[in-house]
């Protein structure tokens, strides 16, 4: 497609200092409608361990089911550049498994390009991923698949040494071939200053305004769950009370039997009721309110 959306628009956005929109998709659905909306990146996030199965982190999620996912999104999206995110396990355990598996979301999933999480410590695997010709999108500050290790999911780099670790890590990240770079609630200060370091553009959620672009995972920003407010997050929409309502319409409308209406409802000019049959069979005791029974089309 002419206008599709690759890394090499991405960095020329930085480079002309317009802002890049990235948000989450898990399905074709949504997928469809963030690409016509303007996305220049969906990220199939494996965010979707939480939004999606209801579980209370990323770690339980699988290579299989990333790959469903992103099958799922590239079908749904022709114009946004679509990232898969490396689960849990899927390469801190070796670089050819990272390189394997990132083959895996690329030739399996349809994904442009993959995300992983870390820094100094995985840029031999970058590096090959790269090598493999599949573009990398790193991921600094609060890195959801460190959670035991973090303590939590804590803001990262407010204090002075923690933040030069992070910088160091962010132009490691470059340095080892990563197209873009996703830092994740860290001060804006310190976002700002690794967005001005580097040539290749940071994509902040929860960093500030300072960086070349914004994500944000779709089911927060259209107020999916009114449980989960964090700080960072902007709700655009109450989808969560608009489904609420329309689920509870539907229910009553059929309890009280005002759906199905007749425009809802097919007719047949080839079939008789059974009361009409030539050959009738006992016709089965019924209850007024249900209706004609069918027989046999004639
Ligand atoms: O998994 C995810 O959705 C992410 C975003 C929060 C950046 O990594």
């Amino acid at each position: 497609m002419k206008d599709k959306v690759t890394i090499h628009t991405l960095k020329r956005l930085k480079q002309i200092g317009q802002k890049i929109c990235m948000i989450t998709a898990y399905d074709a659905a949504f997928a469809r409608i963030f690409d016509q909306a303007g996305a220049d990146a969906i990220l199939v996030g494996d965010s979707l361990g939480m939004v999606i199965q209801g579980r209370d982190s990323t770690l339980p999620v699988t290579m299989d089911q990333m790959v469903y996912h992103c099958s799922a999104v590239t079908r749904g999206a022709t114009r946004a550049h679509v990232v898969g995110d490396l689960p849990f396990m899927s390469y801190q355990t070796s670089v050819a498994d990272a390189v394997r598996n990132a083959g895996r979301l690329v030739s399996e999933g349809g994904v442009a390009a993959v995300k992983l999480e870390g820094g100094t410590e995985f840029a031999e695997a970058i590096a090959q991923i790269v090598r493999a010709s599949i573009p990398v999108m790193g991921h600094l500050g609060l890195t959801p698949q460190s959670v035991h290790k973090m303590g939590g999911y804590v803001v990262q780099g407010r204090e002075e040494q923690a933040a030069r670790r992070i910088l160091q890590d962010a132009i490691a990240l470059e340095q080892a071939g990563c197209y873009a770079l996703v830092l994740e609630a860290i001060p804006l200060e310190l976002a700002k200053e690794i967005t001005q370091k580097l040539s290749i553009p940071t994509i902040g959620i929860g960093a500030g305004i300072n960086c070349d672009g914004q994500v944000l995972v779709c089911y927060d920003l259209l107020g999916m769950n009114p449980d989960f407010r964090p700080k960072f997050v902007k709700q655009y929409a109450n989808l969560h009370d608009g489904i609420y309502r329309a689920a509870q319409s539907f229910f009553g409308e059929v309890r009280s039997e005002a759906f199905p209406a007749e425009e809802h409802s097919f007719k047949s000019k080839t079939i008789r009721l059974v009361a009409s049959n030539p050959d009738p069979q006992p016709a089965p005791e019924r209850d007024e309110k249900a209706g004609p029974v069918y027989g046999v089309p004639v």
